[in-house]
Order: structure tokens, then sequence, then C-alpha cells
């Protein structure tokens, strides 16, 4: 694996460390007794022994599997914590990272973690791992808004104390050539909003979503995905980790019916470059591969050229034009199970 030399967020540049680092580390977080509360390494009792540990991770950017990153500060290059691959269990990484106390409560790591995730993905892992102390409410936090699943509580001693931890994974949905899909989270809401608020995108719909839409469109998401094993998925472009949509599938009322149909939505900056028939494509089989049902279904303003397009692209075929309880003329497309093994073959 050729791992990236720096990941860019909002507001952080995610960069390796180097020699030198020491002085910022000691002093943001290595030798605060807040920070390291929770953390599975003691207190550094002077600057020495940070400084061994930096030339220790600097030395292990030898081995490729050396997954790590200090957090800078994009505004003043600040060093203000780090994250990383802290083990590999069975090929699955494991998360650790922590920050400096004048950094926390401003969504900065769940910023962090939601690239640092991401990335984890786009280079071809799976599924990722984390765990938090239970009292550790802010770090417990971050992960949940990164829509990682709770797998259970274990007990655990740490210098000398019993401890309770709690177990979190993500597993990924899919993936293409130029794309990673994965459940939708709470931390996707700015890349969500790029989209589904932008009155260009949306001008086939009745209107653009207000910051609240874009917020329950999210909690919708999860519900589905709680509920079905399937929802609209966040769609990860590999090149720059970025958020750039969402496919998927979701129960929608189509012919006064309530029935499986495929959706999707992508920043603008990436319309018409195939990345729609990708995403719907494998969607679709992703849908036909791990459910039962016979067809699937994608429906969609009766002038929206690109989206009926793009089903027809995914290989489904136009019924008949429906009109929706709120009054909007849509035309309704479908893919059945058989004609899709035809199309496989
Ligand atoms: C619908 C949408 C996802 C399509 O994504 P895209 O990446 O631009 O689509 P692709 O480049 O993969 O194109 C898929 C097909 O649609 C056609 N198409 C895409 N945009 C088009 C346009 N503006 N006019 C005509 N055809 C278009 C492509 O030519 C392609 O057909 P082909 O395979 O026969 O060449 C995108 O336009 C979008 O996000 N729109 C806003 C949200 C929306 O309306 N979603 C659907 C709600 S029902």
């Amino acid at each position: 694996m050729k791992r990236k030399s720096t990941i860019e967020t909002e507001r952080l540049i995610l960069r390796e460390f180097k020699l030198g680092d020491e002085y910022e580390m000691f002093s943001n977080w290595a030798s605060d007794p807040e920070v390291v509360k929770y953390l599975t390494w003691p207190i550094h009792e002077n600057i020495e022994v940070t400084r061994s540990i930096i030339q220790s991770w600097v030395n292990q950017y030898q081995d490729p599997t050396t997954i790590r990153y200090g957090i800078t500060l994009k505004e003043s290059g600040e060093l203000v914590g780090g994250i990383d691959v802290v083990k590999y269990i069975d090929g699955v990484p494991e998360v650790g990272y922590c920050m400096a106390k004048k950094c926390w409560n401003k969504g900065i790591m769940t910023e962090v973690f939601s690239a640092f995730k991401d990335y984890l993905f786009t280079v071809g892992f799976e599924k990722i791992m984390i765990r938090a102390e239970v009292p550790n409410i802010g770090s417990n936090r971050v992960i949940q808004k990164n829509g990682f699943q709770f797998v259970g509580v274990k007990q655990e001693i740490k210098q000398d104390q019993l401890v309770d931890i709690n177990y979190y994974e993500l597993s990924r949905i899919l993936e293409t050539d130029r794309l990673v899909l994965r459940p939708m989270s709470d931390s996707d809401y700015k890349s969500l909003q790029a989209v589904i608020s932008d009155p260009e995108t949306m001008k086939y719909y009745a209107a653009p979503y207000d910051e609240a839409g874009v917020q329950k469109w999210i909690d919708w998401c999860k519900a589905s995905q709680a509920k079905r094993k399937f929802s609209l998925w966040s769609v990860i472009l590999k090149e720059t980790g970025q958020m750039i949509g969402d496919c998927g599938v979701s129960m929608q009322m189509i012919d006064d019916e309530l029935r499986p149909e495929i959706g999707y939505h992508l920043n603008k900056k990436y319309h018409r470059q195939g990345i729609g028939k990708e995403m719907t494509q494998a969607v679709r089989d992703y849908f036909f591969t791990h459910f039962e049902d016979n067809e699937v279904y994608s429906y969609m303003d009766v002038n929206n050229e690109p989206s009926y397009k793009t089903a027809e692209a995914n290989g489904m075929t136009y019924l008949h034009n429906y009109v929706t309880k709120d009054g909007e003329e849509c035309r309704v497309y479908r893919i059945t199970r058989s004609e899709w093994e035809k199309l496989k073959k």
C-alpha cells in the first residue's frame, strides 16, 4: 500500500510525524493527565520520553503497514494531536486518536476521524474497529457520529485497574473502480448539505433542503439501515477520500405501493463523469445479490433527464408515469431480477 503523505479536511491537515514534533506533542497532549486519562499509555514524565516515541514512530514509517498522522490546525500549522492504526486484528485496522484539551468540543476529532476512516476504506480495508472506555463520553460521541456500530463491552485490565471498554466497528457496503459506498452518518452533514441544499442540483425537487432537512435525511438513512440493512449510502471518491453524494436503496411509495427504489444525488462538480452510472449499477448488483426482492425501481420528476438517463444506463425500463400524493408527475423505471440476470450473462 502506498501511504498518502497528507490528508486534508476543512480545518485540518493530517501529516506524518517528524523529529522536532516532540515539543508540541509533549506540551499539547502527552504531558496532560486529562488527555491521557482514558488512553492505554501513561503520561510522559519529561520530553525525553516523547522524543524517543517520535523517533520510534519515524522509524516505523519504513513499514508500509504503519498508518499514523499528526493532526495540525490549517490556520496555524500547530500540531494538536494524532490518529493512527494502533494494531491489526485479523487484518482489520483498529484506530486510536488523542488531541490537546484546548481543541476539544469543536467537532475537530469528528472531522479528523471521518477523513481517516474514509481513507482506510479507500485504500481497501472493508472493516474498521475502534474502542473507547465507557466513561469517555467525548470519544464515544465521536465514534457514534461517525456511524460506528456498537459491538459490546469488555472488561480489561489497564495499569492494574479493571476498566469497561466499548467496542465498535464499521464496514463499508461496496466498492467500485472509483468509489466506496458506506453507511451514512452524522459526520457527513456538511458534505451532504453541499449536495441536497444546492438549488441547481435539486432543481427537480420541490425545494433544496434546509439545515433541519439535511439532518432529517441523515436520520432517515440511519433508521433505514438499522431496520432493513439498506438505505441511501454515502459515496466516497477514492481519489480524494471525499463524500460526494449518496446512492442506495430506500422504500418509496410508487404506484401507491411501498417499493424498493434506487436513489442517487451527486455533488454537481462530479456530474457527467459516469459516476452516476458506476454507483447505480453497483447498488443494483448489491441489492439483487444481498436481498431476495425480485424487482427494484427508480422514479424521478418527469423532466429530470439526468436522472432518467441514469436509470436507463442502469438497465432499467420505463414503465409509465405516476403522480405522487404531492401532485408531482414522475417517470417510473424498473429492473426485474430476471432482466438483471440476463444483463449479467
Ligand atoms: C442524476 C445524477 C446522479 C446523474 O449522475 P452523473 O454522474 O452525472 O451521471 P452519469 O455521468 O453516470 O450518466 C448516466 C447517464 O445519464 C446521462 N446523463 C447524465 N446527465 C445528463 C444530462 N444532464 N442530460 C442528458 N443526459 C445525461 C449520461 O449520458 C449517461 O447515459 P449513457 O450511459 O447513455 O451515456 C446527477 O445528475 C445528480 O446528482 N442530479 C441531481 C440529483 C437528482 O436529480 N437525483 C435523482 C433524483 S430522482
